[in-house]
């Protein structure tokens, strides 16, 4: 009799750390990384949005006295021929992005006679656009 109680007992001892076990499996899941889409915070526009024009050649060609420029949030965010390059927290309506995709708006596709910005670039553009555009 003794026996058989201690038996239920050490049975249910392990269902609940099977059961323990399962619901912190479930915790684990919900810190998983967040998916790549999701915006990085961290993005700045001195070390990160700068360097990416830099990169391409856009500040060489936007970057003078007159037209647009990107090299400051400023210039940026003034424009050029065709208004505000960049339209804070709307990277998808930003000229800057259109520009740089397929099928522009108007004239060519940007940098012009360059190799296109990359995917990865890309976003970090539209992070920075994403989260307001801030002279950081
Ligand atoms: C070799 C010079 C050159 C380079 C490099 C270049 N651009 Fe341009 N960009 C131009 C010229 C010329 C125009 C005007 C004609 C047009 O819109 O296609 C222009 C237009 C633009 C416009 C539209 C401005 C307006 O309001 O009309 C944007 C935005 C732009 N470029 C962004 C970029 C970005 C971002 C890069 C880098 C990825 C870049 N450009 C690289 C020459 C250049």
């Amino acid at each position: 009799m003794q026996q058989s109680v201690q038996r239920v007992f050490f049975q249910l001892s392990i269902l609940m750390c099977l059961f323990f076990f399962a619901c912190s499996d479930k915790g684990v899941e919900l810190e998983a990384p967040l998916p790549s889409s999701a915006p990085n915070v961290e993005v700045s526009f001195s070390k990160n949005v700068l360097s990416v024009f830099q990169t391409y050649g856009c500040t060489g060609c936007h970057g003078g006295t007159n037209g647009l420029q990107l090299n400051t949030v400023q210039g940026i965010l003034t424009g050029g021929f065709h208004g505000p390059a960049v339209i804070p927290f709307k990277a998808d309506s930003s000229i800057v992005i259109r520009k740089i995709l397929p099928n522009p708006p108007f004239g060519d596709r940007m940098p012009q006679g360059g190799s296109f910005v990359t995917d990865q670039d890309v976003k970090v553009l539209k992070d920075w656009i994403n989260l307001g555009a801030k002279d950081n």
